[in-house]
């Protein structure tokens, strides 16, 4: 039954988050009535979903009836480094959740159900809808913020000239790395509106004599560089277009270079972890896959790299390191 009712759970925490609640909890308790004046809701609704919350560790309720932040709660609010009020509403989303009631689509017929539902795939959708793209890079931003420090502390990138990131979205990652190592200069590859943002974000500030900003598509060429890392974007794709991405970033290296992938990698076994149910995000809403050591080691062969070792970078990513094939 609490698998059953967990769809409870993601509603109740994402519209606290998009009322901005936790924000205005920042300065100390306050009642129902009061929060409600304050973000323009019905005060008994809120009361009763403050309370849910409430049971679950988010936010707590005083003997005078005040709700107040707890430590959870802490991460709704969007003033704290590594926010999770963009994912908390995000994740709740219309295009992130009404494909789930079309799973079963995605179990016969292995497409992504998202497509059905909205008539265009997810990035289509992201391109058209440029507020929620927006949320979706805010998300991965703070949602990746551990796993970034931890893929920049586990690989020595001081060796590198030049560190591409190739599909690089914000730059989180990049301007970690070069912030750590003063010594290498790094290329940030995406699309030309993702590079548009980030050209003028704060992430680059004291770095912009170091990065050099490339749009393209990486089904066509990316730029060369000592080092080409991909993270987090060979998981949005099915095998074919994987292995052609692949080939298209082998193109741009030359034969001493290193290709380093960075993923979340399905573990063996039947216990819990994180890449086992992002795979069916990929499913449903990407129309890719989460794959264990061996699909990736069989990817890379076909796209023309040889793996040289698997790193793991703390408890959601892993670090694959390739070489050009010879
Ligand atoms: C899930 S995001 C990952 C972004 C970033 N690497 C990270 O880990 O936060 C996938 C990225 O791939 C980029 N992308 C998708 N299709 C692309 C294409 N054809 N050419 C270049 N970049 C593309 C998207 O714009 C997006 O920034």
């Amino acid at each position: 039954m609490s698998l059953l009712t967990a769809k409870w759970l993601p509603p109740i925490v994402g519209v606290l988050a998009e009322l901005r609640v936790a924000d205005h909890l920042a300065d100390g308790p306050k009642t129902p009535q009061a929060l409600a004046g304050a973000v323009g809701a019905h005060p008994t609704a809120l009361r009763r979903v403050l309370r849910a919350a409430a049971s679950l560790g988010v936010f707590a309720e005083d003997d005078q009836g005040q709700f107040a932040l707890t430590p959870m709660a802490q991460w709704l609010r969007s003033d704290v480094p590594g926010s999770l009020q963009p994912a908390a509403v995000l994740f709740t989303l219309e295009p992130f959740w009404t494909p789930y009631a079309h799973i079963k689509h995605s179990v016969l017929t292995g497409e992504p159900a998202f497509d059905t539902v909205y008539g265009t795939t997810i990035y289509k959708y992201f391109a058209e809808h440029p507020q929620q793209a927006a949320l979706f890079g805010a998300t991965a931003a703070s949602f990746h913020a551990q796993g970034i420090a931890d893929i920049a502390a586990t690989h020595e990138f001081a060796r590198y000239e030049t560190v591409v990131d190739v599909g690089g979205g914000n730059g989180a990652l990049l301007a970690t790395i070069l912030k750590a190592n003063p010594g290498v200069r790094g290329r940030l590859f995406d699309q030309p509106d993702v590079i548009e943002q980030a050209r003028t974000a704060a992430t680059f500030d004291g770095l912009t004599d170091r990065v050099e900003f490339v749009a393209g598509d990486f089904f066509q060429s990316v730029p060369g560089g000592d080092a080409l890392i991909v993270k987090s974007c060979l998981h949005n794709f099915a095998d074919e277009q994987v292995i052609q991405i692949l080939r298209t970033i082998r193109r741009a290296m030359p034969s001493h270079a290193t290709l380093l992938v960075a993923e979340t990698i399905v573990p063996t076994g039947n216990g819990q972890h994180y890449a086992k149910l992002d795979d069916i995000e990929m499913l449903v809403i990407a129309g890719g896959a989460d794959r264990d050591e061996r699909e990736y080691s069989l990817l890379l062969a076909a796209g023309g790299f040889d793996v040289q070792q698997i790193t793991s970078c703390g408890e959601r990513f892993s670090l694959i390191q390739a070489q050009p094939s010879t």
